[in-house]
């Protein structure tokens, strides 16, 4: 993006405060209607808060654990790195726990791990630069794809997002949403719509929300109405983020993905996935080995707490999903644009 890009309209949000002594997590299970602050003093409050899902998104999750590992070291005495490292490995490991889709979450303890591996004299202070670092490197990565994604949609486009991909998902900015940003601030999208996305609701909750803070009208609609949409003509781009890209392409995203790119490419419509480097898996050959988050059924038996489903009906709670890469169109990272990946194409881009 251009220096003279207007950031200060377009990314007003932060789901995570460094404090010097605490994580301090934006409450997402509140939003819209309260924005508070839960603050994370340890390692286990934050692993908890990823769980819960007062932090949710992949690159989220990811800083958020890298901060985890921050406060695991504050409370073992400054001494001899080796035995931190032995020391801090457990909570490493509960931290990885906390979900098991979203590829960041393992790549960002490995970095902090990297750091400490590298460490001299102060490694508490190392583990403390180094989340600085993954939280910085984040936000450059998402301005980054939205300038690169936006580049590729037509002026006065419609488009459909899923989930919530902004700056509530990432250090600030947006995979997905930040290409939305990018895209309305450029004036190719004339119109944003948003699924709800069911469960959780991050649609109907968060995203309208996010973008309402920056002044961008969007147009919410049921998850089941995306197909209709379609049809009529009013969407030229689908553009969603990922929790896991293969090595041959395949995307873990949130549940109901997979059916926006079968519904698009059936109506002709356009698929783009943006994610950031960190969210690439080379070491997994495709979204069959994904492992997919089941979570409690009670997330369908109520909406906000109101139960609204007898009592005594089973339900199966899958919450994320795998689009097989011959459904994508363009997948953006901040490296660059891969057109119609495939296995051949991840490999010239990310290598092994
Ligand atoms: O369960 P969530 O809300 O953490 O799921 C989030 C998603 O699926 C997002 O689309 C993905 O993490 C990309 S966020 C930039």
């Amino acid at each position: 993006m251009s220096d003279d890009f207007d950031y200060a309209r377009y990314d007003r949000i932060r789901p995570l405060r460094w404090t010097g002594g605490a994580l301090d997590v934006l409450d997402q299970r509140k939003l819209p209607f309260a924005t508070e602050y839960l603050t994370c003093r340890s390692s286990d409050e934050v692993a908890e808060a990823i769980h819960s899902l007062a932090v949710r998104g992949a690159p989220a999750i990811g800083i958020a654990a890298a901060w985890g590992v921050v406060l695991a070291g504050r409370a073992l005495p400054a001494g001899d790195v080796d035995e931190a490292a032995a020391k801090l490995e457990p909570a490493l490991k509960r931290l990885n726990a906390a979900r098991p889709t979203a590829v960041n979450l393992a790549w960002a303890l490995a970095r902090m791990r990297g750091a400490l591996a590298r460490a001299d004299g102060d490694w508490r202070r190392m583990l403390e630069d180094e989340a600085h670092a993954i939280d910085r490197e984040d936000l450059a990565a998402n301005r980054r794809m939205g300038a690169l994604g936006a580049a590729l949609i037509a002026p006065g486009s419609g488009v459909l997002t899923h989930c919530n991909t902004g700056s509530l998902a990432t250090a600030g900015f947006g995979t997905a949403l930040g290409v939305i940003r990018a895209g309305v601030a450029q004036g190719r999208i004339a119109n944003v719509f948003a699924g709800e996305t069911r469960p959780w609701l991050q649609g109907a909750r968060l995203t309208v929300w996010e973008l309402q803070q920056d002044g961008i009208d969007a147009t919410l609609i049921a998850d089941s109405a995306a197909s209709h949409l379609m049809k009529t003509g009013q969407v030229q781009w689908v553009i969603v983020g990922a929790d896991r890209i293969c090595a041959n392409g395949d995307v873990a995203n949130k549940i109901g993905t997979y059916q926006l790119a079968i519904a698009a490419r059936f109506h002709g419509v356009k698929f783009m996935v943006v994610a950031p480097a960190s969210t690439v898996d080379m070491a997994t050959a495709s979204g069959e080995l994904i492992h997919i988050e089941e979570r409690e059924a009670g997330e369908l038996h109520g909406i906000a707490g109101t139960r609204t489903v007898a009592e005594g009906i089973h339900a199966w709670n899958p919450v994320f999903d795998v689009t097989p890469h011959d459904l994508i169109d363009a997948i953006v990272t901040e490296k660059g644009v891969i057109g119609h990946p495939d296995e051949v194409s991840m490999r010239a881009a990310f290598g092994a």
